[in-house]
């Protein structure tokens, strides 16, 4: 009677640990915490030392997307910039693995330690090129604060640590879409007006 009590608790906790979902993260974020942040554009009104590591405004930090951030209001956060639609948590976690595998995709998001929610994100996009001797070319997308954190400099830290990384990729250029009145914000950060855009919607 004992053992099969025993036994029984044993195959529970199993169970247990066989439907948790591991925590995996996009990409290396040793490489958020290694970043050289001393030359952070000094428009920034609050001192950031290491985003990556250190904790500021009290209890934000910014690493790469988890693949159990699903739970943690990450599409909420991009509802907030546009249509999201209905997506399983085995949607995104294929999409999720599908980056990851490609190295390509450096989801970035700031959470909230206090409620372990995300309540920011940004993305750098690595697009790899025969000209220019095989380069890459960075493309930020999906930039987005939530709009109770908004007004903290949060969202110049996420362009600040993108285009950190695109300086750390070697990216030859970085570029971004964004409607005009966005254009001072991105502009403090060194980016140009340049050419058309061109799009077409299927
Ligand atoms: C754009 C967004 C990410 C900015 O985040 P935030 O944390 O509020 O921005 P910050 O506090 O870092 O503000 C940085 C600067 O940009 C300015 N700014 C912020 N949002 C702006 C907006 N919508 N239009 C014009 N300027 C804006 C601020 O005035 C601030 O300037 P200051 O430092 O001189 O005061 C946020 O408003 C958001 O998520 N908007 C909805 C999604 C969106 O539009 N994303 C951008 C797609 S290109």
């Amino acid at each position: 009677m004992k053992i099969s009590l025993y036994v029984s608790h044993t195959v529970l906790l199993f169970l247990f640990h066989t439907h948790q979902t591991t925590e995996e993260a996009l990409y290396d974020r040793t490489l958020l915490t290694q970043l050289d942040y001393s030359d952070f554009p000094s428009q920034f009104k609050q001192k950031i030392v290491n985003p990556g590591r250190d904790l500021f405004c009290d209890s934000l930090i910014v690493r790469p997307l988890h693949s159990t951030d699903y739970d943690h209001g990450f599409l909420d956060i991009l509802k907030q910039l546009t249509s999201v639609g209905d997506i399983s948590k085995d949607l995104f976690q294929k999409r999720f693995h599908r980056m990851k595998a490609s190295q390509d995709y450096l989801v970035t998001v700031i959470e909230d330690t206090r409620t372990k929610q995300v309540i920011g994100t940004g993305s750098l996009i690595l697009e790899q090129k025969f000209i220019h001797e095989c380069a890459l070319k960075g493309k930020i997308e999906e930039v987005v604060v939530d709009d109770t954190y908004r007004g903290k400099e949060l969202g110049k830290l996420l362009i600040a640590v993108l285009v950190k990384l695109a300086k750390h990729f070697q990216c030859y250029k970085l570029t971004l879409d964004c409607a005009d009145h966005m254009i001072p914000f991105y502009e403090t950060f060194g980016f140009q007006k340049k050419n058309n855009f061109m799009q077409i919607y299927f």
